[in-house]
């Protein structure tokens, strides 16, 4: 993956850090640095910074960290070489490929190629006379031709050879439609079409592509609905259905639906801002890419036992991407494609009153605890509000507690202030347990334990940590790399992620080569990145002097000297973080 040095240097002079990280999140100067809420994990207050000097970043709350290329691969959810195009396509410059990477990019053309013939053809067969079963099926579930057209479905026919016939007439290999995943191999051994007699639908991503298909069954064959799996261009944990026309529309809430055809029906009755996962619950990644979009979601799983699991599951994960989540209640039995159609010529207007009407998360849960208990017993009542004032302790917002704890009081008839007080006692409690949790975690981080980047450090603590600030030092003086590569040569560094840090820099600038973390970008993986962005953090406005070099050394040779894993222990993992917090207050 050898990028030519000048191209490095010309994006990466091009791509600051603190230009690209601002246009995901807002930025505050606090001295030579700036901070701000993390991208990357639920926050109240910023503990995510950016060091310009050096062109890094580091959250202290999640860890995350790196240069402005894994800014990048995180945020946008892209690889290595993925980014580069991405910085670059920003730069407004063009990337020099090698051979192995054309491949891939080729083949990822390849993909989407076929994937684009395939749904012309599935939408072609839809509409001729061959296609009448799917025509007729989606009809009857009440799609225009409009909407048929507009969405792009389709049928495949009932034959196991026909979309690989048409697509091999037109020179795509076996091998290249197996890896779109339109086609599999039959234990026979041959090659033939993974979807016959469903209707299809395309799923489209942002950028226009047919990146995969979802085929349903017309009747009830098994399964229901078969999706493409996982391909070179499709991660299901991450697509949505319908995002390509719902960005657009997103501004006042998006509607998230279950399913494929609650979608296209939603969007046939005038709500275009819908969209649904493939086949998969919700997952984290899913609800960020919602809240770059908007700040509302409205929440519309089918009203079974599945979908308000599926509900409650989701929720949670919404509210951590900072979005605020209202449940639709769609009456029993209903997903909301029955429901727009039941209404009739009333459809779209009954739903929009339900979009009005419905409660944000915290009533829906509170419904769903009431609905728990006999509220015509004291026993209930103190039940359903003991449970309420768990529930209302987990809001951030002190109003929110307020107004709910009053119409609690209202409908159970107890003073506001007594519930208010059962909250505030939760509150403490979930606090002090967060303080605990949170504790744990940081010790367990100091102390390296868990630390999956260099797991030797929890054994040679106070080596690793020297090896750390060696590798600081590096970056700070590259022109101290000869008198440092002679003072401590690699092969002494006792941890292996360290060591080959230090190996890998010190080949950079003997090389002559720049060495900033962008630089590192290649060598190492997101994880490891921010392993050493870390380092650089922890450093940050603390100048390691050719004296402490000097002295680090001796105390990775010392430790050398011994490897008994027991005395490595005796190093207070809080002292060397202790210390630099001093000594960056004192210089502020
Ligand atoms: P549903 O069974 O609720 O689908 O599954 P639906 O869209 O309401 O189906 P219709 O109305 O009977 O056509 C919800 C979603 O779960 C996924 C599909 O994405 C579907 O839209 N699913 C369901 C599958 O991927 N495979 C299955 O076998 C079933
Ligand atoms: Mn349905």
């Amino acid at each position: 993956m050898a990028l030519p040095e000048e191209f490095l240097q010309e994006l990466k002079s091009r791509s600051d850090i603190a230009d690209v990280v601002s246009s995901y999140l807002n930025l505050r100067h606090s001295g030579r640095t700036l901070s701000g809420l993390c991208p990357f994990h639920s926050e109240k207050s910023p503990s995510f910074h950016v060091y310009p000097e050096n062109g890094s970043f580091y959250c202290f709350g999640c860890g995350a960290g790196g240069d402005v290329i894994t800014f990048v691969r995180r945020i946008e959810n892209l690889d290595y070489m993925e980014a580069i195009r991405f910085l670059a396509q920003r730069a407004g410059i063009s990337v020099p490929e090698n051979e192995a990477d054309q491949g891939l990019s080729r083949a990822k053309g390849r993909i989407l190629e076929i994937n684009r013939e395939a749904a012309r053809f599935y939408h072609y067969q839809l509409m001729q006379q061959e296609g009448t079963s799917g025509r007729e099926y989606l009809l009857e579930r009440g799609l225009t031709l409009q909407t048929i057209r507009r969405f792009g479905l389709g049928y495949a026919l009932n034959s196991r050879f026909a979309l690989v016939n048409q697509l091999s007439k037109k020179g795509y290999t076996p091998e290249e439609l197996l890896q779109a995943n339109v086609a599999s191999r039959a234990s026979t051994g041959r090659v033939v079409d993974r979807f016959f007699a469903r209707v299809m639908f395309p799923i489209i991503d942002l950028r226009g592509n047919v990146i995969a298909f979802g085929g349903r069954s017309l009747g009830d064959g098994k399964p229901k609905y078969l999706n493409t799996s996982d391909t070179l261009v499709f991660h299901k944990s991450s697509g949505l259905f319908a995002m390509n026309f719902a960005k657009n529309h997103s501004k006042d809430g998006l509607i998230l639906a279950e399913g494929y055809m609650d979608v296209i029906a939603l969007h046939q009755a005038g709500f275009p801002n819908t969209i649904a996962t493939l086949g998969t619950a919700l997952t984290v990644e899913q609800s960020r890419l919602l809240a770059r979009y908007t700040g509302e979601v409205f929440l519309c799983y089918d009203s079974d036992e599945a979908g308000q699991k599926a509900s409650s599951r989701a929720i949670p994960l919404l509210r951590d991407a900072g979005l605020t989540v209202r449940v639709l209640n769609l009456s029993a039995g209903k997903d909301p494609d029955e429901f727009i159609r039941s209404h009739g010529e009333q459809g779209p207007a009954r739903f929009r009153q339900l979009m009005e009407s419905s409660g944000n998360d915290v009533e829906y849960r509170l419904q769903k605890l009431r609905g728990r208990f006999n509220l015509q017993t004291s026993d209930g009542k103190v039940a359903y509000l003991i449970g309420a004032a768990e529930l209302l302790a987990t809001l951030d917002s002190r109003m929110e507690q307020e107004i709910y704890a009053g119409r609690l009081a209202e409908e159970i008839g107890v003073e506001r202030s007594s519930i208010l007080m059962q909250v505030e006692k939760n509150t403490k409690k979930r606090k002090k347990e967060k303080d605990r949790k949170e504790f744990r975690a940081f010790q367990q981080q100091t102390a390296g334990i868990r630390d999956t980047v260099n797991p030797e450090k929890s054994r040679h603590l106070r080596a690793a940590n020297a090896e750390e600030a060696l590798i600081v030092y590096l970056f700070q003086h590259p022109d101290a790399v000869q008198a440092l590569s002679e003072l401590i040569p690699p092969e002494k560094f006792i941890t292996s992620f360290n060591r080959r840090v230090y190996t890998v820099i010190l080949g950079k600038i003997k090389d002559g080569k720049a060495c900033g973390l962008t630089d590192l970008a290649a060598d190492f993986s997101v994880e490891e990145i921010s392993a050493i962005a870390k380092m650089l953090a922890d450093y940050h406005q603390v100048n390691v002097t050719a004296q402490d070099a000097k002295e680090y050394r001796n105390v990775i040779l010392q430790e050398n000297g011994k490897l008994d894993p027991q005395d490595a222990s005796s190093a207070e993992p809080q002292d060397i973080r202790d210390y630099l917090r001093k000594l960056r207050e004192q210089k502020k």
